[in-house]
């Protein structure tokens, strides 16, 4: 598995991450054996970075990789790398009501993670969303004492734009921003990416399927169950759905002369862009699956020269996906997107 530091100060991870949150919310029921064993794959395979948050099924997401890491092979498990988000406030019936980045939350977020996942430290550590009411200089300060007191290794931040990374930057070493990048979200490109290789941040680069619309594996007419995030999203609705897949029909025309799966092409985008934009970017996949799992690792082998990254952004060209990323509301929560 070959590996990638996050920016200056982070830590050295694999270049692909498995991203978790698929095996306890937002994509209807998953399978919790299946998971596990995708998790100890994923381990074995070389993957070492884990991404988590513990909003994810209110805790359930962390309770599950605690089982995954309890039941690996030890020296799997002593490679993972635990990266978290916090802040997200939930009710009983899974609403979001808003965001906690106050200092005391974020201590005792930070508590109840580490008994949920049954380690003694978080390896990387980060607000889900600024908090509004709170300078991120207060939640990230709050982050450094953790780190200075051993409870965690690395600061993150997640959809937060330019300006508030020279924010916090300023105030701690920021190992990575979590953000959303794929072949139809390009919105980093402008600024975004710029500032955090200017800053030395790395980039862990998520929903790089677009949370399944540019796979492969979705269709028109794909039964979602309640409350599946994508039943609410822009871009799988209706016309915004259909003039999406057709473009994910052009990518499977150029994927096809490759030999290789529209999945495996689109990660294999993602992966290429690290080196072209001159800093590190690692796809989280949100595998839920050994099948899948096996089909994303597939990317690391896919070369990708010049006139095949041509191919493929003649196929989807930047901002041609129809729809927003997020739904209206959600989007206000996107510091990324101000
Ligand atoms: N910081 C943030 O704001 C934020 C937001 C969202 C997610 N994340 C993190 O990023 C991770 C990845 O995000 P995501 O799940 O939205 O992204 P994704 O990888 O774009 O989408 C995952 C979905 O794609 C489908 N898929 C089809 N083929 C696949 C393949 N070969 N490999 C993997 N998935 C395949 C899966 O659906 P089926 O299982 O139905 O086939 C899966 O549920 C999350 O798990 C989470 O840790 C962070």
């Amino acid at each position: 598995m070959r590996t990638r530091t996050l920016g200056t100060t982070g830590p050295q991870v694999s270049a692909l991450g498995l991203g978790c949150m698929g095996m306890s919310a937002l994509y209807g029921e998953a399978d919790r054996t299946e998971s596990v064993a995708t998790i100890h794959a994923a381990l074995e395979s070389g993957v070492t970075l884990l991404d988590t948050g513990d909003f994810y099924g209110m805790g359930h997401n962390e309770l599950l990789i605690n089982e995954a890491l309890r039941s690996a092979a030890p020296e799997a498990r002593e490679r993972a790398l635990t990266s978290v988000k916090f802040g997200a406030l939930r009710t009983v019936e899974g609403g979001f009501t808003g965001y906690d980045g106050r200092p005391n939350a974020v201590k005792n977020f930070a508590a109840y993670s580490l008994q949920r996942l049954g380690t003694d430290h978080i390896d990387i550590y980060r607000i889900a969303r600024v908090d509004p009411d709170v300078p991120i200089e207060e939640t990230v300060g709050a982050i450094q004492e953790l780190v200075d007191a051993g409870h965690v290794r690395h600061i993150g931040l997640s959809e937060v734009g330019a300006r508030t990374l020279r924010r916090a930057a300023a105030v701690a070493p920021i190992s990575d921003l979590q953000i959303e990048y794929s072949l139809i979200s390009r919105g980093i490109e402008a600024e975004i990416l710029p500032t955090a290789r200017e800053l030395g941040i790395g980039v862990t680069a998520y929903g790089v399927l677009s949370r399944g619309l540019i796979s492969g594996h979705f269709s028109a007419d794909r039964q979602l169950a309640p409350g599946d995030f994508r039943g609410m999203s822009p871009r799988f609705q209706g016309d915004n759905l259909r003039h999406n897949l057709d473009l994910v029909d052009a990518l499977r025309k150029v994927a096809e002369v490759k030999g290789v799966s529209v999945a495996q092409t689109a990660i294999a985008w993602v992966l290429a862009q690290g080196p072209r934009h001159d800093t590190a970017i690692v796809p989280l996949v949100g595998a839920r699956t050994r099948t899948r799992l096996d089909e994303a690792l597939g990317a690391l082998d896919v070369t990708l020269d010049a006139s095949d990254l041509a191919a493929i952004e003649q196929a989807v060209p930047a901002d041609a996906a129809a729809g927003e990323r997020y739904p209206a509301a959600q989007m206000g929560h996107l510091d990324s997107e101000r």
